[in-house]
């Protein structure tokens, strides 16, 4: 994604709470503020409540540093991860929709489109279309798709669906509906293409990325402990919070760091692709 810029009028087509593009912008927080620190639900997480669809008033993201560029519109069907997209005032505006209907904004009106969820919705090529349709002459979309290796990285689908063996179970609690609800789309480079190429798309770049050492650490990551962890953080003296982060994310890093250097090798096995399209 590196090369990929926002010019011109921008779209973050499914911005969330915004703070992934916020980062890779140069956006930056104080150690104060948590990302978690608002969240609902807690008590039906196993049910794969999205606990992260919570604001209030007192959302404040304490921005140290702004972002270096700003992006026009950022849109998502949540409301209240756009409350919070919206309070990093990193975008121009934000619009509330769903990525599965025709989307509300007019022919040729976006110069750069960023999305890391054309695969969460139901129909790839209806998407596409409607990204090349609000897409003008001489613009770029950037998207990130699974590879067709993501679920067999999936402790979940290989441990579980494909066996059904009744000991694995417990991993839809794991598994939290991401491959069994949200991903629906996992392809090869050349079925990508063939979806682009019928949606009008031309690739202009494609790599790849998430190799499957980070996907497995990703798939783990914190989630089965995530109810009691935010519990103790709730426990947490405020004013030690961010000394305990600093000592966490030191540990962390030791680990982090050399993971996510592998991550970019350009690997066909790797779980991801990067294209940037133009119509
Ligand atoms: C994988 S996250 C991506 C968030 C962020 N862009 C990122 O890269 O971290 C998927 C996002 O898609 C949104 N989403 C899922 N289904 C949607 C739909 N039908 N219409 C609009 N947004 C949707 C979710 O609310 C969530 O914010």
């Amino acid at each position: 994604m590196k090369s990929f810029e926002f010019e011109g009028r921008s779209l973050d087509f499914g911005c969330g709470d915004g703070l992934f593009s916020f980062i890779r912008a140069g956006g930056r927080f104080r150690a104060e503020f948590d990302a978690f620190q608002k969240t609902e639900q807690l008590d039906r997480f196993y049910e794969n409540a999205d606990v992260y669809d919570a604001y209030d008033e007192s959302f404040d993201p304490l921005v140290t540093m702004p972002a270096s560029y700003q992006i026009s519109v950022g849109f998502d069907h949540k409301a209240n991860l756009l409350r919070k997209a919206a309070a990093l005032g990193f975008y121009k505006e934000t619009v509330q929709g769903d990525g599965n209907g025709p989307l509300p904004f007019g022919d040729d009106s976006f110069k750069s489109i960023f999305s890391n969820i054309v695969y969460w919705l139901d129909n790839p090529i209806s998407v596409l279309t409607e990204l090349r349709r609000i897409l003008e002459p001489g613009g770029a979309i950037c998207l990130m798709l699974p590879n067709d290796t993501l679920p067999e990285y999936s402790f979940y689908n290989s441990l579980y669906v494909e066996t059904k063996d009744e000991r694995w179970k417990w991993l839809e609690l794991l598994d939290r509906g991401r491959l069994s609800d949200n991903i629906k789309q996992s392809k090869s480079d050349e079925d990508w293409r063939e979806n682009f190429a019928r949606a009008g798309l031309v690739v202009l770049h494609h790599s790849q990325h998430l190799p499957k050492t980070i996907i497995q650490t990703w798939d783990i990551g914190f989630r089965p402990m995530f109810p009691a962890l935010m519990k103790m953080v709730d426990g947490v003296d405020r004013e030690k919070m961010p000394g305990i982060k600093a000592e966490w994310l030191n540990a962390l890093k030791m680990f982090a760091t050399p993971l996510a250097a592998m991550g970019a090798t350009n690997d066909e096995r790797s779980a991801f692709h990067c294209y940037v399209l133009s119509k």
